[in-house]
């Protein structure tokens, strides 16, 4: 008897985490996978003259604040036009993300930061989202923004 109560509760126990799901923190790579590798690739590798590498391309604009907020707005407002990322031109439009909440698009950020980029500076939170939100670049203006980080 003990031991079915035992094995009821441990039961009870490992399905604790799955009712609180919610309040979970974001998982990043779970919203990359599930959102942005279907153009960018698993692993931000990228897709020749379809979609940008964003693995070992984005350093010099993660440790400026404005590299940052052009990341984010290019996240929630999308991305049109001509850039060059490691030597290859890309010309076609990124979708708004903007329908994905704030926690999902800071920990996408996050993924892509962290573990595509080994970013170590600060971490984008929902207030970054917030942000770009609010944000009025035109995606000519990212573009000119991103190019004189990269130089
Ligand atoms: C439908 C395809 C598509 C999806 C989905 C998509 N992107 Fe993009 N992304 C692009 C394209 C295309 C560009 C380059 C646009 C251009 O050439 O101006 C881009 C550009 C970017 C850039 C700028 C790269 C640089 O070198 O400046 C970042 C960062 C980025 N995407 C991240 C993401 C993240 C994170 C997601 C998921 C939340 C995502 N993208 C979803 C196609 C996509």
């Amino acid at each position: 008897m003990r031991a079915k109560f035992v094995a009821a509760l441990a039961g009870w126990l490992i399905t604790l985490p799955v009712v609180g799901a919610e309040a979970k923190p974001a998982d990043g790579q779970a919203v990359f996978d599930g959102t942005c590798a279907v153009c960018h690739q698993a692993g931000g590798k990228g897709m020749a003259g379809l979609a940008p590498p964003l693995a070992g391309t984005l350093g010099p604009l993660l440790t400026r604040k404005e590299g940052r907020s052009y990341i984010a707005q290019v996240l929630v407002h999308g991305l049109s036009g001509r850039i060059v990322a490691q030597g290859q031109t890309f010309n076609l439009a990124m979708p708004p993300q903007a329908a994905l909440s704030d926690a999902d698009l800071a920990a996408a950020a996050n993924y892509v930061a962290r573990e595509l980029n080994g970013s170590t500076g600060p971490a984008f939170v929902d207030a970054d989202i917030v942000a770009a939100r609010a944000a009025k670049l035109s995606h000519k203006e990212l573009r000119a923004l991103r190019e004189g980080l990269l130089q």
